[in-house]
């Protein structure tokens, strides 16, 4: 199987996001497997999304979170609960969206290009799996249509891994 991933130019950011879903859809299609399915999904985001430098997984392990697939640096490996963005979005189990990480208190700088960075939490039901992450070099990258549309592909995402969860 080949896959290109168009670059959506993002003007209309709802438009873009629908297109983008129908695609993360097809990729992620009959295939349950966790590290597969956060590695494509990654991949996606990061060559699909304009101006970002990050883009990954954080799984829970226990009361930390440990570095899954992703796009971009090298990242810190482990995160506990309520620390930086990624474990303060896992604690709420809400996304957290920040504008500019240098007014961010207990950001983890893991690449110091990042000025914005959003953080949704991976809820299968009740059961927290992780954080989907992404970073941008520009300060305010994302807003609330970002929000909605990267928690709707957490949905899909969810979905092909966790098909038999309640309240995905
Ligand atoms: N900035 C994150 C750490 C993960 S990296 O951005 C990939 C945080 O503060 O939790």
């Amino acid at each position: 199987m080949s896959h290109t991933v168009q670059r959506y130019d993002f003007r209309d950011k709802d438009a873009a996001y629908d297109q983008l879903a129908g695609e993360l859809a097809g990729l992620l299609d009959g295939e349950p497997d966790l590290v597969a399915n956060a590695a494509n999904t990654a991949a996606l985001l990061y060559h699909a999304l304009p101006e970002v430098n990050w883009a990954g997984f954080y799984f829970l392990r226990g009361e930390e979170l440990v570095v899954g697939p992703f796009q971009g640096k090298p990242a810190c490996v482990r995160i506990r609960l309520g620390q930086g963005v990624c474990g303060t979005a896992a604690a709420r189990r809400s996304t957290v969206v920040v504008p500019d990480v240098d007014k961010f208190p207990g950001h983890i700088a893991c690449d110091v290009a990042s000025r914005s960075e959003i953080v949704v939490p991976l809820l299968a039901g009740d059961e927290l799996l992780g954080v989907l992450d992404l970073d941008s070099p520009r300060r305010e990258r994302f807003d609330d249509a970002d929000r909605r549309g990267l928690e709707r592909l957490a949905k899909i995402f969810l979905q092909a891994v966790r098909p038999a969860a309640p309240g995905i």
